[in-house]
């Protein structure tokens, strides 16, 4: 790593004037988002939490729309606790690691079962619950209750990592980038300095190109200060995604519904609907060796083009098959009719859909 010192180190350590820094570039800066109390107020738990599960591996502005749509919906725990799982899953479609949702469910039942509709309001209680791991324990026990934990996500491990010049590479230095932010968490507003140091990580301190410039805490910067904030974090390369193909099977039928089947609870997209598939393997099955897995017999056709998706551990690629069939069709027996149901077109956006069987179905019906 080349340093072209910006200025004379050492700079005072980072301390309780950063985090005052910070927090009044906070109270004039802060991002106006649904989830957040009025300024100086306590945030609801129910919201607090709602929206740090939704927040997860997801864009804030992936997650607004949905996050008002919960709420409306769903506008208290005991009224999630109530819900039928299968509408909390199809209200969840498109926001992807579908578990979360699953757990979302699991997690209001036992808030009104064991503890009397009221989140445990510290750390150590909200980590007992199903879904809320440490950070979102953390997340919830500062913002909502204000107890002095340390959330720490991506944003914040980057404003960390510059600010102390932290040049391990992550994933492993994650304890220790914890640990030094733990060490500047102030007993007073520790939910607003959480929230503080994602706005700043979100909107300032950027990955790449940070706005220095406009940072509070550019005086206390360390690897500002050397000129490497772009190479920080420093990060282990990750290994490719490994591919897998299957073959998809599109059944129209002329009254116009969709052959859909309801995946297995556990696993990838537990619960969540589908399009009937092959396995998904190493390699492509030749469409006849595919074809056996045919879930209506019927002529299929071909639909030109190939749909990709990427999930965490593996990218999917997938040839989509398409036929139209009677209206009386029987399904074959690897269709598993007991997982099967015809779903009317115009009632997909409403169904468990995750976006890659979305993908796939948008594919197959493009024009037709
Ligand atoms: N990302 C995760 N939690 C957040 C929050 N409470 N505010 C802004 N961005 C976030």
């Amino acid at each position: 790593m080349r340093v072209v010192a910006r200025k004379q180190l050492p700079l005072r350590p980072a301390g309780p004037d950063t985090v005052a820094a910070l927090l009044d570039w906070y109270d004039r800066e802060r991002r106006d988002l649904p989830w957040r109390s009025k300024r100086g107020r306590r945030s609801d738990p129910y919201r607090v939490w709602l929206s740090e599960i939704m927040l997860q591996q997801t864009t804030v502005k992936a997650v607004i729309p949905f996050y008002e749509r919960f709420l409306a919906r769903w506008p208290t725990v005991e009224k999630l606790a109530a819900a039928d799982l299968e509408e909390v899953l199809a209200a969840w479609a498109g926001l992807g690691y579908y578990s979360r949702a699953r757990n979302l469910h699991k997690c209001a039942q036992a808030v009104v079962a064991d503890h009397g509709g009221q989140f445990p309001r510290s750390e150590a209680g909200l980590l007992g619950l199903p879904g809320i791991g440490p950070y979102t324990a953390a997340a919830i026990a500062a913002i909502a209750f204000g107890e002095a934990a340390t959330p720490v996500d991506g944003n914040i491990e980057r404003v960390v990592s510059r600010l102390f010049s932290f040049k391990q590479p992550l994933p492993s230095a994650k304890r220790e980038l914890k640990r030094l932010a733990a060490s500047l968490t102030p007993q007073r507003r520790a939910g607003d300095f959480a929230q503080a140091m994602m706005d700043l990580g979100a909107t300032v301190c950027s990955p790449k190109r940070p706005s220095c410039l406009m940072c509070p805490l550019q005086q206390d910067c360390h690897a500002h200060a050397l000129g490497i904030e772009e190479q920080l974090p420093v990060k282990l390369a990750k290994q490719d995604r490994p591919v897998r193909y299957g073959t998809a099977f599109l059944a129209l039928r002329e009254d116009g519904h969709v052959l859909l089947r309801k995946r297995p609870e556990a696993g990838l997209l537990g619960g969540m609907l589908e399009i009937p598939s092959t396995d998904w393997g190493d390699d492509w099955l030749p469409v006849d060796l595919a074809l056996t897995a045919q879930p209506v017999k019927a002529d299929w056709w071909q639909v030109p083009g190939v749909v990709s998706h990427t999930f965490t551990h593996f990218k999917l690629e997938m040839m989509v098959l398409r036929a139209i069939v009677p209206t009386d069709a029987s399904l074959t027996f690897w269709a598993d009719a007991e997982r099967c149901r015809w779903v009317p077109r115009r009632e997909l956006h409403n169904a468990a859909v995750p976006s890659v069987m979305a993908k796939a179905i948008q594919h197959a019906l493009k024009e037709h």
